[in-house]
Formats: structure tokens, C-alpha cells, sequence
């Protein structure tokens, strides 16, 4: 049976030289350089990082505005598991350089954040971030309340949206990474040369 799942939008209104596309890795330094500006140094505290660090964004679920040549803002979204929920995703970090916030960039990746990580089938995403921000893209705390983050946060900002209603009822226990199957022949190689060599993890 096919599950419901609630409607996004299809398109979002920006000016017309902006753009959004999937992150490349030349983005990285001007991603970085955006993250310290908007965040600073205490980016790295974040419970939020507990999630991120060590890890890959969601395959095809990092994405960057771009005016012209200039990257403009990041958003990027990593797989977790949700207490006992599966298929699910943390978004964040979201930041729009501060030249250009309030012309609907910010707008703009979120809505194309949740169409693709609906289109890949994920059923909920959550967040840790203010609500008069997020409540306009359909998230709320009213399902985020018996689950946990590896770390200190203010619990009216863990919010979430579900594609899949239901998804997140009942759900409670800790918020955790989805770590991908070590590569096929790991294990193998790790016996041969005498379990020395840590199995690959994610860069
Ligand atoms: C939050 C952020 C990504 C929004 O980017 P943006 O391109 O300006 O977003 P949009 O143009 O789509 O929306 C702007 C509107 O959201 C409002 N807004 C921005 N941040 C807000 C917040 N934390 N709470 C409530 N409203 C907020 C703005 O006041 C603006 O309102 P207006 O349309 O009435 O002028 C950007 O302000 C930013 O990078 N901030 C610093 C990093 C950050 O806080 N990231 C989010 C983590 S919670």
C-alpha cells in the first residue's frame, strides 16, 4: 500500500540570476568560509555537529545558491535514525551569506532540500533551529518531544516534518547517525593484513 505523503510546494519565487544546484566540492571552501561567518567558531559545539561530524551529507542532498560564480548559501542534509524511526534525515547547517538574506534564497534551498529528500523516498526530516523560521516549511516540535539529541539543546527548537504521517508518533530515543555498510571487501582485507587497519568509515 502506498503511504500518504503531504505536498510541497513545486516552485519558489527568487530573483532570476540565483540559483540552486546540487554542492560540488570546489564549494568547499566558500561553504566553509559561509558557515564560520554565519555561526563562528561555536558551529563546532553544536549538538547538531555530533550528528555531521565524520560523515557525508545524504547522497544527492547538499545543495548551494550561487549567484554567478559567488556561493551565496549551503544547505545540507545527513541520514539518521530518529529513536526508533528510520528513514529519516537531519537538516542543517542552512546559512545565506548576510548580503543577500531576505531576497528568498534561504527559502529557496529548503524547498528544494525537502522535494529531493521527499523524491528519495525519506519519511521525516528534523532539524534544531528556530521556529519562527522553520514553522513556514511545515515544522513544528509537536512530534520531536520524546526524542533526544547527543548533546545539550533547547527542545522547543527540535522540530520536524514528516512526508510520511506517522512517521515520528511513538517515536522517542536518541537522535543517531546512519553509518553506511563498510565497503564490501573491508572485512577481508582488515583479516589479511591483521586487523590493524581500521575499516574504512566515511570521510
Ligand atoms: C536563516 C537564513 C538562512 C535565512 O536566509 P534568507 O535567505 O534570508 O531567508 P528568506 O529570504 O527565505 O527569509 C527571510 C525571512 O526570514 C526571516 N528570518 C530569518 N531568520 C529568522 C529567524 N531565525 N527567525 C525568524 N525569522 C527569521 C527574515 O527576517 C525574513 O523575513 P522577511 O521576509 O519578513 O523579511 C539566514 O538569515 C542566515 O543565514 N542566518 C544565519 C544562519 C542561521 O541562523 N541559520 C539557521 C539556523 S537556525
Amino acid at each position: 500500500m502506498l503511504a500518504a505523503v503531504a505536498s510541497l510546494p513545486q516552485q519558489h519565487k527568487q530573483p532570476s540570476r540565483i540559483t540552486i544546484r546540487g554542492e560540488r566540492r570546489s564549494d568547499v571552501a566558500a561553504r566553509e568560509a559561509l558557515l564560520n561567518a554565519a555561526f563562528g567558531p561555536g558551529r563546532f559545539a553544536k549538538s547538531s555537529e555530533r550528528l555531521r561530524e565524520g560523515r557525508v551529507p545524504a547522497r544527492g542532498l547538499a545543495f548551494t545558491a550561487v549567484d554567478g560564480k559567488r556561493l551565496i548559501g549551503t544547505v545540507r542534509l545527513w541520514s539518521v535514525t530518529a529513536g526508533n524511526a528510520k528513514g529519516c534525515l537531519l537538516l542543517g547547517p542552512l546559512a545565506v551569506v548576510s548580503d543577500v538574506r531576505s531576497l528568498g534564497v534561504g527559502a529557496g534551498l529548503m524547498w528544494r532540500a525537502l522535494r529531493e529528500a521527499k523524491r528519495r523516498g525519506y519519511r521525516a526530516v528534523l532539524l534544531v533551529g528556530d521556529p519562527a523560521y522553520y514553522q513556514r516549511f511545515g515544522f513544528s516540535a509537536e512530534n520531536t518531544g520524546a526524542l533526544l539529541m547527543p548533546g545539550p539543546y533547547e527542545r522547543d527548537r527540535l522540530l520536524a516534518r514528516e512526508f510520511v504521517p506517522g512517521t515520528l508518533a511513538g517515536a522517542r530515543g536518541m537522535i543517531s547517525a546512519d553509518r553506511p555498510r563498510p565497503p564490501r571487501f573491508a572485512g577481508i582485507f582488515d583479516s589479511v593484513v591483521g586487523g590493524r587497519i581500521p575499516i574504512a568509515q566515511p570521510v
